[in-house]
């Protein structure tokens, strides 16, 4: 089936940088209206507005922490003030607080947890019923292939990208019978602030692993979550994109 996308509602949390910048403007190319949620980066949230309006798409940005669970039902509550609708959600805000687990302290730990984990939790949850009734949704939540290996400095980040992973699934056959989908994908190394933080060496030995030999970008990220939102066959799937760093 080919959706007509016109005047649909998406969100995309943290979109207003990186990855979810690019899925953002993904959505409004297509003709959806876009809901973008963000933590703090003002100037990066209006220069994403800006981007989403030139594609001639309506946008709302929306400042709030998703780390807070009641914050998901206020950024759905304002999406369906404003629209009346929501039918796509791509659960996107993430933190990485990267540390080995010896010298992890408790806040390294909740502070990934909520943001990664418990922030899809409560996204997904408060979009739900809105879905239902329209009978049709798409949910796509941004993973990591950390949470498919593991990776050293990264026990708080992995766990939580797993733990979005085994949600998806669980949710995915929840759902399923109302035809709302939900997906993952798991990027591998994209190009990002988040990878700009790492160090170069760091980076580099990375690289070398990876069998397409470079980074990702964005925007290939932003290509995988748009397939899943188009695929009415596809549920519960994480789907990786990482230059072929992670075979099964
Ligand atoms: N880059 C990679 O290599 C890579 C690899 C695998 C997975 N991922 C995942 O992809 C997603 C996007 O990553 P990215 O590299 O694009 O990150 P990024 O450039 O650091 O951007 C993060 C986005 O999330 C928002 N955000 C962070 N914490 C938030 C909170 N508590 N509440 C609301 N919004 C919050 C930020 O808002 P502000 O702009 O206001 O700070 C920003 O929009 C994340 O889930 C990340 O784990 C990234």
């Amino acid at each position: 089936m080919t959706i007509a996308w016109r005047d649909k509602v998406a969100v995309v949390t943290g979109g207003s940088r990186g990855i979810g910048r690019h899925i953002a403007l993904q959505l409004a190319k297509a003709g959806l209206k876009v809901a973008v949620s963000y933590r703090g980066n003002e100037t990066a949230a209006q220069e994403t507005e800006a981007l989403i309006r030139q594609q001639g798409a309506e946008s709302l940005l929306l400042q709030l922490d998703v780390s807070q669970i009641a914050n998901a039902q206020v950024l759905i509550d304002q999406v369906l003030q404003t629209w009346g609708r929501v039918d796509v959600v791509v659960n996107n805000a993430g933190i990485a607080r990267d540390t080995l687990l010896l010298r992890m302290k408790d806040s390294d730990w909740t502070e990934v947890i909520q943001t990664d984990l418990t922030g899809v939790f409560a996204v997904t949850r408060a979009s739900m019923r809105p879905m239902m009734k329209q009978r049709f949704g798409r949910i796509v939540n941004i993973a990591s292939i950390a949470g498919l290996m593991g990776n050293v400095g990264q026990a708080n980040y992995a766990a939580a990208k797993a733990g979005v992973i085994g949600f998806t699934r669980s949710v995915a056959r929840e759902m399923a019978s109302r035809n709302i989908t939900v997906n993952a994908v798991a990027p591998g190394l994209i190009e990002t602030d988040l990878t700009h933080d790492m160090s170069e060496d760091a980076l580099q030995a990375l690289v070398k692993q990876v069998p397409l030999g470079r980074l990702g970008r964005p925007d290939e990220v932003a290509d995988a979550v748009w397939y899943l939102i188009n695929a009415d066959y596809v549920t519960g799937q994480t789907l990786v994109v990482d230059g072929g760093l992670v075979m099964d």
